[in-house]
């Protein structure tokens, strides 16, 4: 189905990025939030995103206007009779989008797709709230959404595979790179990353390094920016919320280090809140005696020597929680490294998070998980996936074939 016409609810963030993107592949629409002073707001984000562009020489300030009139402000429904595509951008409370799938359900026609952005809720149960389920698709945009290139496209229980095949046309036509994520917590790229930051935590607190050096670590590696200096990015509050969802479909494994609950204790939530991990504004790169008074403390309680620190320990979760998602078929090999690359920053250079597990060799994955769990326990237990690749000869690219093939 070709979309002439979309519209996005919630003026917010993601729902002014996602109303931009549409705009800019010339798509109209309509962006929708509850009074006219935030429906302007998020207007005028828009024109800002488009503002830039023409400062860096990227388009013509005629074109800008030209762009910008392809996005309407509305505070109600009565202009959504002829749009074939909704991207919902509320906060994120089941039961707020769920009243927004009812009223979508309303005012569109028969034949129109309703996408969520949401990060982390059910997309059943959002289509579980309309009379047709079959035409509810996630649709995960990355912050910044006019920026970065992933989408995750997630069908729910009941969703029909043509709304897929839509729904990934209608990104690639706003020059994404859409990958098919099957339901699950987390979806693909959060449930991925948590255990990575989780583990960054636990060496902290263990004191088997310092943030710096667990940061400069990820950096070293090929990522573009630490594990801390990420957390402190994307917000505390919003991780919590990602690893309790995790922790209730998947249990102990996605447990967290308890330095977030004392973290969180303390307010600080990030970038946002003048300081997380680190300290922003005048506090940057002063000392910080809260901090060290938290390490401290996790430092007199420890009952062992710290243990050594090292990359593998951050990624060698990621690889068992990617396998994990093979597994499960929430996704091809080939989906996850994309994912892990546009969506995570995991260095482009090493192909991916399961070319590069395919490149260490899966025996010797095999056999530091298992180093890993004797020393830190059942969290890094090795995916059954992972012996079975061994147990039939798909050693990695020793073997010319891992998660991939590599005869030619
Ligand atoms: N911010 C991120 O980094 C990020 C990344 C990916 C996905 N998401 C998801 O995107 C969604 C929106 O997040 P955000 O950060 O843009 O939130 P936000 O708080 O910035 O914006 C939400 C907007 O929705 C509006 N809204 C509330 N009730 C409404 C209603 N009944 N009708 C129309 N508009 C309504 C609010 O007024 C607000 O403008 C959430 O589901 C979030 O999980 C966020």
């Amino acid at each position: 189905m070709y979309i002439y016409k979309a519209a996005v609810v919630g003026a917010g963030t993601m729902g002014a990025e996602i109303a931009q993107t549409i705009s800019f592949s010339g798509i109209p629409v309509l962006l929708k939030d509850v009074d006219r002073a935030r429906v302007e707001q998020g207007l005028a984000t828009v024109r800002k995103i488009y503002q830039r562009r023409v400062d860096r020489g990227k388009m013509t300030v005629d074109e800008m206007e030209s762009k910008l009139t392809m996005v309407q402000g509305a505070t109600d429904y009565s202009g959504f009779k002829d749009v074939d595509l909704v991207v919902e951008a509320v906060p994120e409370k089941l039961a707020l989008k769920q009243q927004i799938f009812r009223e979508l359900d309303e005012a569109l026609p028969q034949n129109a797709i309703l996408a969520s952005n949401t990060s982390s809720l059910s997309i059943s149960a959002l289509g579980g709230a309309t009379k047709r389920p079959h035409q509810v698709v996630g649709m995960h945009f990355f912050y910044p959404a006019h920026i970065m290139k992933l989408v995750e496209v997630i069908p729910g229980l009941e969703t029909s595979e043509e709304v897929v095949a839509d729904t990934i046309a209608f990104s690639e036509s706003l020059r994404k790179l859409p990958i098919r994520v099957n339901e699950c917590a987390g979806f693909l790229v959060n449930r991925i990353l948590m255990p990575y930051l989780n583990e960054a935590a636990f060496c902290l607190q263990e004191g088997a390094a310092s943030l710096r050096e667990i940061d400069d670590a990820m950096v070293s590696f090929g990522f573009p920016m630490g594990p801390f200096t990420l957390v402190d990015n994307l917000g505390f509050d919003v991780c919590a919320e990602v690893v309790k969802i995790l922790m209730d479909a998947f249990g102990g494994r996605m447990a967290p280090a308890p330095i977030w609950a004392r973290m969180a204790e303390l307010k600080r939530l990030g970038v946002k809140s003048g300081a997380g991990f680190y300290q922003y504004g005048d506090r940057s790169g002063q000392p910080d005696p809260d901090l060290d008074k938290v390490l401290a403390s996790f430092k007199a309680t420890a009952n062992k020597k710290p243990t050594p620190f090292s990359v593998h320990r951050l990624v060698l979760p990621m690889i068992n929680e990617a396998i994990r998602c093979l597994e499960e078929h929430v996704c091809t090999a080939a989906d996850v490294d994309l994912a892990v690359i546009a969506g995570l920053g995991f260095p482009q250079a090493k192909g991916g998070i399961l070319h590069y597990a395919d490149e260490v060799g899966l025996p010797k994955v095999l056999s530091e998980l298992e180093g890993l769990v004797q020393i830190h326990g059942e969290r890094f237990w090795p995916s059954p996936l992972l012996k079975r690749k061994i147990a039939a000869g798909h050693a990695g690219v020793s073997a010319k074939k891992g998660f991939f093939d590599y005869t030619s």
